[in-house]
């Protein structure tokens, strides 16, 4: 099998380097000249544990290559993936899908034999049918399909993802697309991963439904978690209690200072803005943005509360600790800390911060916040210390070394990796999420 792969973004390369470590023959395809110059050189334009390595093996094997020549790189390829960002559009929160239709326009000048087009950029329902007219009204000779087979990888782990899925989900409307979708993904086949077979359009909301729902369980136990601390309960307890429950089941309940990322925001409001052309609301998933939303401002408070109150905060320091959506990253993109450190700063406090991997992306996000090179640095003379992000290294942090260099002893863990008991045996005014 040859596969094009348009886009070398995350998504594009994780996926590229995957399909090549099956076998296949895959040509990852960007425009930016710098990023293929770079791939060439083996440099990995993001942060994902074991894609260096991945890369390498299969260039190396000769199953992998890259180009920016979309032309050149579509040659001969059976299957062609469409895997170019899908932000958010300025101003009213619609999927922005001008690279998806330019992309498309492109491979319909340029197509030199019969090939499926798969959209695997989170792509609002109606798009592959948008990408068929494209195609058609190329006026191309040969056979064509058009596929959708939305990703769901997690940043971090996402190879893992990939070569070990939940489940494959495949909307493709002629027998062309799904047969040449079977030899995609034949090793996973074989594998015995789940395969869903759908229609086109069902499986765009597919990925869109899986992503909602996520974030409602989330922003479910973070309710939950503010609940408990009211009423005198343990978020903890409650989330393996009800986790245990398979029709609930245990993963995405664990509560902290709200969902960021660069799909889950993202998604959430581009799925308010389907529903709502089609008037059909879905009050839930509103709700849900509006709490997550409000949410992280709130964690910016927490903080706040722990240095006696934005009344008192001003001249203070926090040494914030993880700056990225989540650990292993480096990736920026709606992080609770960017409201933390401006809720912070509004109020006068002054912010040292370290993040193992996302200090370069964060610094011109939060201009006013000091970056520092190591977690003691931000620590020493801080008035309390912020954990933000669940970084390995923020949960071995010598408490003894760090009540002796902080000005105080005041710990806001907004990601519950501490035992309570422990950090206030070792003299520390701590607070946590949920655990009243
Ligand atoms: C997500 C989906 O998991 C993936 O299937 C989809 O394809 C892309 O979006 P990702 O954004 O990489 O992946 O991150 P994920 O690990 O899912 O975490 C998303 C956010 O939710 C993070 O900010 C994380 O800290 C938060 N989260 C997750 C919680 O607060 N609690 C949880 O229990 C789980």
């Amino acid at each position: 099998m040859k596969i094009a792969m348009v886009g070398s973004g995350y998504v594009g390369l994780v996926s590229g380097a995957c399909f090549a470590d099956f076998g296949h023959d895959v040509v990852c395809i960007d425009k930016d000249q710098s990023k293929i110059d770079r791939l060439h050189d083996g440099i990995m334009p993001i942060y994902e544990p074991g894609l260096a390595e991945l890369v390498g093996t299969n260039v190396k094997a000769g199953r992998l290559t890259f180009t920016t020549s979309l032309a050149e790189g579509i040659k001969g390829a059976d299957a062609i993936f469409i895997a170019v960002g899908t932000p958010s559009r300025r101003g009213d929160g619609h999927a922005d899908l001008s690279f998806v239709y330019a992309v498309a326009e492109e491979i319909g000048q340029n197509l030199a034999n019969d090939a499926v087009v798969v959209t695997k950029s989170t792509v609002p329902v109606g798009t592959g049918d948008e990408v068929e007219r494209i195609l058609k009204d190329s006026g191309t000779s040969h056979k064509f399909a058009v596929v959708s087979n939305p990703e769901f990888l997690r940043e971090g782990a996402a190879i893992g993802d990939f070569k070990r899925p939940d489940r494959i989900v495949i909307g493709a409307e002629d027998e062309f697309g799904r047969e040449v979708m079977r030899e995609v993904y034949r090793p996973l086949f074989l594998n015995e991963s789940p395969i869903l077979f759908t229609g086109r359009r069902t499986s765009e909301l597919i990925k869109y439904a899986a992503n909602a729902f996520l974030a409602t369980k989330i922003t479910f136990i973070n309710e939950m978690a503010d609940l408990c601390e009211k009423v005198g309960a343990d978020v903890q307890d409650v989330s393996r209690g009800i986790g245990m429950d398979n029709r609930i089941g245990a993963k995405f309940l664990h509560a902290g200072p709200g969902y960021g990322g660069s799909c889950f925001p993202k998604d959430t409001l581009a799925l308010l803005k389907t529903a709502e052309d089609y008037d059909s609301p879905t009050r839930i998933v509103e709700a849900v943005v509006k709490v997550n939303d409000s949410r992280k401002r709130a964690m910016g408070r927490k903080v706040l509360d722990a240095l006696g109150g934005a009344e008192n905060a001003r001249g203070k320091k926090v040494a914030l600790l993880g700056l990225t959506f989540k650990p292993n990253t480096d990736d920026m993109r709606d992080s609770p800390a960017i409201a933390v450190a401006q809720t912070l700063t509004d109020a006068g406090v002054e912010v040292a911060a370290f993040d193992p991997e996302g200090m370069e992306i964060a610094a011109p996000l939060m201009p006013e916040v000091t970056m520092v090179d190591e977690p003691y640095a931000a620590i020493e003379g801080a008035d309390a210390i912020a954990i933000v992000t669940e970084w390995d290294v923020f949960r071995a942090l010598d408490l003894k070394r760090v009540k002796e260099i902080a000005k105080a002893p005041v710990l806001v863990d907004l990601r519950n990796i501490y035992r309570p008991d422990d950090v206030r045996a070792a003299g520390f005014e701590y607070s946590s999420i949920g655990r009243g």
